[in-house]
C-alpha cells in the first residue's frame, strides 16, 4: 500500500484529477464527508487529505510515504524530502506586493506581513534589507490597508486577489508549481511503487 498525502483545497482538486488519471483512483473521494483517509486496495494506494502547508511534514515523518505538495511549502519548510518531479500544476508566484501608491522609505526596517517567514527573511537578507516580520496565517492581503504593514509576501496567482484589493506587484521573488515529494526511507523500501509512481506522472507531463 502506497500511503500519498494530498493537499485539501484547490490544487488538491487538480492533483486528485492527475492521480486518477494515471491509475490511482479513489473513488470514494468525491463523497462530501469529512473523511480524512481514503483507501483503494485494488489499486493499492491510501489518500490522507491535509492542509497543504502540512503535505511535507507527513511525508518527512514517513506518515505519508510520498506526497504532493507546492513549491512555496518545500522552500518554507526546508522539509527534509526528496523532490522527484515537478508537476507544472499548481503554477503561481511567491511576490512582494503593496498598496497602488507604496513608496519604500529606505531610512527604515520594512514591515512585511507573511505566512512566509523564511521565503521573505532569505529574499531580504540577499538585499540586505532589514526588515521586521509579521506573521499572519491568511487574508494577507489586509495587512497594507489596514496600515499593519507597509508590504506583503504571498502567494499571486490569477492576481485577483490584489487587483480587488488594490494591490499591486511590487516584485517577484520565486516562481511556484507543485511537487512530486518522498519521504527518504521510503523511497529505499518502496522503491518499486515510489518509481512506477514518478514514471506514470512523468509520462502525464506536457512535452517541453
Ligand atoms: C492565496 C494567496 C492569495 C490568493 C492569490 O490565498 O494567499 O490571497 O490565494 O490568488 P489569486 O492571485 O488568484 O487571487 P488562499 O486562497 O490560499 O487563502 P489564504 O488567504 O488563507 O492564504
Amino acid at each position: 500500500m502506497l500511503n500519498i498525502a494530498l493537499p485539501k483545497g484547490r490544487l488538491g482538486d487538480q492533483v486528485y484529477e492527475l492521480l486518477d488519471g494515471i491509475g490511482y483512483d479513489c473513488r470514494d473521494i468525491y463523497l462530501d464527508n469529512r473523511r480524512l483517509v481514503f483507501e483503494n486496495e485494488q489499486t493499492g494506494v491510501r489518500y490522507f487529505l491535509v492542509k497543504p502547508s502540512d503535505v511535507a511534514i507527513y511525508v518527512e515523518h514517513g506518515a505519508a510515504d510520498v506526497g504532493i505538495v507546492g513549491k512555496d511549502i518545500l522552500l518554507e519548510s526546508a522539509a527534509d524530502v526528496y523532490e522527484l518531479l515537478d508537476l507544472h500544476i499548481g503554477k503561481c508566484r511567491v511576490c512582494v506586493a503593496g498598496k497602488q501608491d507604496f513608496r519604500e522609505d529606505t531610512g527604515r526596517r520594512l514591515r512585511v506581513a507573511t505566512k512566509f517567514v523564511n521565503i521573505a527573511k532569505g529574499y531580504y537578507a540577499a538585499l540586505n534589507r532589514e526588515i521586521e516580520i509579521i506573521k499572519l496565517n491568511g487574508s494577507i492581503e489586509l495587512a497594507p490597508i489596514l496600515g499593519l504593514s507597509d508590504v506583503i509576501v504571498d502567494i499571486v496567482e490569477s492576481g485577483a486577489t490584489l487587483r480587488e484589493n488594490n494591490l499591486r506587484v511590487i516584485s517577484e521573488i520565486v516562481p511556484i508549481s507543485a511537487r512530486y515529494i518522498a519521504n527518504k526511507a521510503a523511497y529505499k523500501f518502496k522503491q518499486a511503487e515510489v518509481a512506477t509512481m514518478l514514471t506514470k506522472l512523468a509520462a502525464k507531463l506536457p512535452q517541453a
